[in-house]
């Protein structure tokens, strides 16, 4: 069983590595942000919820996401473990987190900080593009697809994301990136804490991050460096 989180400010490439580390530990891919743009596309109440903060680029509610992503990590195939994925973005929820999973005898094996310093994180988040079926990641300049405005996975048109307009990408920064700090000093100090890279090549990345959950055997599932 392993439950690795995935840290990082919007655009380090979390979405981007997930599915490496996913295909890597054999577990799924539970992912906040996918979960919330699922909520809004079908006009839910959570959606309706959420898309009043997503839009203006906040972090939902805690109580609200805890709820949510709780009762998603309680789901049957995540019992084998799972990549977490923008979730916990504050301490609040770090610590809801770590009482969840306790309750349950498990415990976050590894959390995995992509650093990027923020003036890259704004060029990246502009020329990103997602797919309509699935969400799968893309970027005109760094990772295109291979026939432009369609996904290279299930042929599904790309767009662009409503929160990667600039003003909104900006003020994700700034509103996020003080609680995303929190988060990283609360795994720092119960040790489970590794950084990786995030400007080298997307390629390099994803060999950081396999050997962050690899190194010491920390993670169950992973190998032994
Ligand atoms: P969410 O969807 O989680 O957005 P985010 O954390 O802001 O992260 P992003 O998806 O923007 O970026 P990413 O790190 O996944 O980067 P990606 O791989 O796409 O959340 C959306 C919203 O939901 C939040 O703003 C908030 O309102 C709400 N929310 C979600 N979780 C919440 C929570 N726990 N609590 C409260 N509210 C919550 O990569 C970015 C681009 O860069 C892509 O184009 C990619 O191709 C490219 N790229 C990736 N890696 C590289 C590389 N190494 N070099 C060059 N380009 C790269």
């Amino acid at each position: 069983m392993a439950v690795v989180v995935l840290l990082g400010p919007p655009g380090a490439g979390k979405g981007t590595q997930a599915p490496v580390l996913a295909e890597h530990l054999a577990v799924p891919i539970l992912g906040s942000g996918d979960l919330l743009r699922a909520a809004v596309a079908a006009n839910t109440a959570l959606g309706r919820e959420a898309d009043q903060y997503m839009s203006r680029g906040q972090l939902v509610p805690d109580p609200t996401i805890v709820r949510v992503f709780l009762d998603r990590l309680e789901q049957p195939d995540a019992t084998r473990g799972a990549i977490l994925d923008g979730f916990p973005r504050t301490r609040v929820q770090a610590e809801a987190l770590d009482t969840a999973l306790a309750e349950a005898g498990r415990r976050v094996d590894a959390a995995i900080l992509v650093d990027v310093p923020t003036e890259d994180l704004i060029a990246r988040m502009a020329s990103r593009r997602i797919c309509v079926a699935n969400g799968h990641v893309y970027n005109l300049a760094s990772n295109p697809p291979l026939v432009a405005g369609v996904c290279d996975l299930d042929g599904s048109e790309l767009v662009q994301r409503e929160d990667d307009r600039e003003e909104t990408v900006r003020a994700r920064m700034q509103q996020q990136i003080p609680p995303l700090l929190d988060v990283v000093d609360h795994y720092r100090s119960s040790a489970v804490l590794r950084t990786v890279d995030g400007r080298l090549p997307i390629d390099d990345v994803s060999t950081a991050v396999v050997a962050a959950v690899d190194a010491d055997g920390a993670v169950p599932g992973g190998g032994v460096a």
